[in-house]
Order: C-alpha cells, then structure tokens, then sequence
C-alpha cells in the first residue's frame, strides 16, 4: 500500500488542483482557513497547505482523480458542525481540504414522488424550507440546521429530533451521487422506492464519514406536512416515568409522536443560566422534563384533546407532575429552544466529557442511573448533562466538571485527562446493555480507538476490507473512522 503524504503537497500538485476550481475555488488565505480548522468543540485545530471549494460534482471528480495519482489525502468537509472532528484536517498539514459550500442547488423538487434532488451543500434549513414551499416536509431536524449541510448529515448519517417518526438521515435517502476515491463518479440519483437490483451501494457511504468516497447530491425522501402539531413541556417523576409515558403518548394519539426529548434539570438551569430570552416554561422545579411534539395530516382538530387525556392519564399514574401545553406556534418554538441550546450552554461550564451513546429504549432508565452513580463516585462532584433523543434509546450523557472548582487551568487539564477512564466507565456499561457507543455523532478521529475496543474483530476486518478496497490508497479521509 502506497504511504501517504504526512507533509504539504508539493506546489505543482496544489498549482494543477487550483487550475481545475478556478480563482474562486480556493485559498490558502489564513484568515479565511481558520475556521475551517478549528473543530466545533475546539478539541482540534487542524493544518493544510490549501483548501479547495469546487463548484460542481465534474470538478470534485477532477480534484479527487489528481488526489489519487500523487497520493495527495483529502478530507471532506460541509458545515463543520460533527463533533468527532471528521471534517478536521490533521495538524502534519499534508492534507487538502475539500468545502462542498459551492455545490448548493437544489436540482430538482418532485412532489408528486414525494422527492427533491439535493447538491451536498445545501444547508439542512434551506432544504426545510424549499419542501415547504412546496407543500411537503423534509423532515431531518438538529440543532445545527442553520449551519450543517445535506452532505455533511448523510456522510454522518446524522439523526436529530425526529427519527421516532421518520428515522435517521440514510432512511431519507432514495439516491446518491458519489464522487469515488479514484475520481470516478457513483450516478445513483435515482428518485426510487422500490429498486432491487443486487447491492445497495448507497449505504456504503452514507455515514462513512467521508472515508470511502465524496457525497455530491443526494435524492432525499418527503412526507406530507403535518397540519396540526402540538408540543409538551413536561415534568416527569424519573427517566423510567419519561419511558412509560412516551408509550401512553403513542397509544393514546393514534402514534402522533414525531419527538420526544428527555432532559435533567441540570440542563434547563444550565440554558437558563446562559442563554438569553429563555424561560422554564413550568412553575415549580423538577428533576426531570420531557419536550415532545405530537403531528397529524388530519386538519379535523382532535390532536390536543387526545394529547392532553394522555398527560392527564400520565399525571393519575403518577409518571407525570406538571405539564404546559404550548398555545402558539411561537411557544412551540421557546420551548424547543430551550432543548436546542444544551449544547451551546454547557460550553459554558466548563470541562465536558461528551458520551453519545443508545441502550434499548427499555434500557434508558437502567443506563442513566447506573452510570450516574458510577461516574459520581469516580469524580465525586462531577455533573451529568443528561439529555437527549430517548424514544430513540438515544442519550447525550455529557459530564461537565464538578461546579465548584475552577474551570480553567490546571483543574480543567486535571478533569480532561481523565477522558480515558470515564469513557472506559461509560461505555462498558452501554456495552453490557448491548448499546452503541455512538448513537447519532459517529467516529471521527475522536473515537478512532473507541471503536476497535467495542466493535467485534469480524465487523472491524469487514470494515477494513472495504476501505482496502474502495480507497487503496488511504486518501479519503484518512485517520477517521478505521484505518485500512
Ligand atoms: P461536517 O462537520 O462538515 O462533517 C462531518 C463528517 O462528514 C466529516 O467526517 C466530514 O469529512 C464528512 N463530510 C462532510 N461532508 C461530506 C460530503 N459531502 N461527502 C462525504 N463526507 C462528508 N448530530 C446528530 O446526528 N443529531 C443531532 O441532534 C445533532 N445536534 C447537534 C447540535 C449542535 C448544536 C451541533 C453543533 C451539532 C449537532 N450534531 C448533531 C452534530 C452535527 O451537526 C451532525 O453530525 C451533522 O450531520 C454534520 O454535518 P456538517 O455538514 O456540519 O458536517
Ligand atoms: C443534540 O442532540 O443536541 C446533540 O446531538 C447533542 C450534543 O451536542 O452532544
Ligand atoms: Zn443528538
């Protein structure tokens, strides 16, 4: 196998890549790089010698096919929202950066196949937004959708708040358009749902994480728009109660549930405390909360009603406390706020060691309160950031360091070099559970070694086999994900 290059590119290999995007296809402007560099938590800031910006899927394939001849590695990258630091590049700066920001058309919308056609840099909001337009739902939503890219959520095979409902990114996907790693082009942009003809060759690449090969556009799934939706913002007895009500929620509305969120009262005070504009949309204090949406197609009215009997049902058998229906839309939007800024809020407190992790969702309540005692009683003091996607059996255990040290220094460097055997402690208990250790955020360069610890020696060959394969010479993003 061919080594590749741990060291800049040579100038004439960058001089015939800028020739093939033009002037406005590239920088090496430091200015405009650093973001690019800079991963979303700061854990990683990244170096290279150019960063390239082709303007269409013929000139990702010219870029990618020099790539492949001098051995040149490229690392994809979209809105650079993923937390795994996938889309950084190396700090040895041998690699080229590769920004899908100027492949945003939407090629085509067909309402009538439920489909729209959809370049790799579109950002997730704007597609939202074209699919209302046309009277049809896309329904993929996170909280980074004004910034990630429709390239990005498919190579992350990304989830968010809806996939109770409509599943993760790659149920979304009809068709595929690929750049290769040898620079051929996969045409996949089929808009349909019933194709079995041998191999599904799409799902190789949808959350690889740019590893096999370079998404370009995508033909993505659309559904009816609801025309009755109704959020909760609930206070639950315990996580094992948010469980049993998600369940009565679903019976009880005719299984309307499109989101259901849990989260700890530490993450509500912790928005409260540092997002401005929000409020806790309950009056007195809980320990735990459920954000959840119920939507209909049916215009006839009835969603409410129904949704309420099951909060009161909830509330008789003791799983619920309190609960505010929202009365507007612009309610609707506070509440899920509030949800959307956990992450944003707990930057702000200091040391976080992240778990993304799902458990069979009758698991969930066992997990929380099994690892909660566990880490407490490694780092007495240390504060679980629970929340997350829990109809899903999906939960972002984030420890943030204990409130009353100092968050800076020598105890931040003290808390972040304990990395190692929290998540040694967390994800043995997820594995005991017969869980994943990443749910929705994938693996990166940040749980490289995680996943040759917890995935079996047959998937991990089978992984390699396939990257040996399609990506001979290491080029695709290397370092993320397996190595060859
Ligand atoms: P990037 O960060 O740019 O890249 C991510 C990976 O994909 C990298 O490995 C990169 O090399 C590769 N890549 C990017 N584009 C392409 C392409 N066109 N072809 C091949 N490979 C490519 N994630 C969830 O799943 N659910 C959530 O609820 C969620 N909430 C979030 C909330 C916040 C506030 C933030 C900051 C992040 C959240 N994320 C969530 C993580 C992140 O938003 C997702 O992983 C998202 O899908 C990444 O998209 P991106 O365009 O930013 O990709
Ligand atoms: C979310 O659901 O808000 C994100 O996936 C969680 C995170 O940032 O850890
Ligand atoms: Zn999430």
């Amino acid at each position: 196998m061919a080594t590749v290059l741990h060291k800049p590119p040579p100038s004439a290999t960058l001089e015939r890549i800028q020739a093939i995007v033009g002037p406005k296809g590239w920088t090496t402007d430091p200015a405009i790089l650093a973001p690019h560099l800079l991963e979303e938590r700061g854990i990683y800031r990244g170096h290279t010698a150019l960063l390239v910006r082709p303007a269409s899927t013929a000139e990702v394939a010219a870029v990618v096919r020099i790539c492949a001849e001098t051995r040149t590695p490229v690392v994809p990258q979209g809105g650079n929202t993923g937390l795994m630091g996938g889309a950084t590049p190396f700090e040895h700066g041998g690699e080229i950066l590769l920004c899908l920001s100027r492949l945003n058309r939407l090629r085509a919308i067909d309402p009538l196949n439920y489909t729209m056609t959809a370049e790799a840099g579109c950002v997730l909001a704007g597609l939202q937004q074209a699919a209302e337009e046309a009277d049809r739902l896309f329904p993929l939503s996170l909280g980074a959708e004004g910034t990630c890219q429709i390239g990005g959520n498919l190579a992350t095979n990304a989830g968010g708040v809806q996939v109770l409902r409509y599943g993760m990114a790659r149920d979304l996907v009809l068709g595929l358009e690929v750049v290769l790693p040898d620079g051929n082009v996969l045409e996949g942009l089929r808009g349909l749902r019933k194709d079995n003809t041998g191999y599904d060759l799409k799902q190789l690449f949808l959350g690889a994480e740019g590893t096999l090969g370079i998404v370009t556009a995508a033909v993505l799934k659309l559904f009816p728009r609801p025309r009755e939706t109704e959020t909760a913002f609930v206070s639950v007895r315990d996580p094992g109660a948010a469980i049993k009500l998600l369940a009565q929620v679903r019976g009880g509305t005719g299984d309307a549930v499109t989101a259901f969120e849990l989260m700890s009262r530490t993450c509500l005070d912790m928005v409260l405390r540092h997002i401005p504009g929000t409020a806790d949309p309950l009056a007195g204090r809980h320990d735990w909360y459920v954000l959840l949406d119920v939507a209909s197609g049916d215009t006839g009215g009835g969603l409410r009603e129904a949704l309420e009997r099951s909060l009161v049902a909830a509330m008789e058998a003791g799983l619920v406390l309190d609960a505010a229906l929202a009365a507007s839309a612009q309610q609707s939007k506070a509440m899920w706020r509030i949800r959307d800024s956990i992450t944003e809020a707990q930057k702000s407190e200091g040391g976080s060691i992240k778990h993304d992790v799902s458990v069979p969702v009758s698991s969930v309540a066992d997990f929380i309160a099994e690892a909660s005692a566990a880490v407490a009683s490694t780092i007495p003091g240390i504060r679980p950031v629970t929340f997350g996607h829990v109809g899903d059996g999906n939960i972002h255990f984030n420890l943030s360091q204990p409130a009353d040290e100092p968050h800076t220094g020598a105890p931040l460097a003290a808390y972040l070099a304990r990395l190692e055997e929290i998540n040694r402690i967390v994800h043995d208990i997820v594995a005991r559970m017969q869980g994943s250790i990443s749910a929705e955020h994938g693996i990166g360069r940040r749980k490289f070694d995680e996943l040759l610890r917890y995935k079996s020696p047959v998937e991990i060959a089978l992984m390699r086999t396939l990257k040996r394969t399609l990506d001979p010479h290491n080029i695709m993003n290397p370092g993320k994900v397996v190595a060859p």
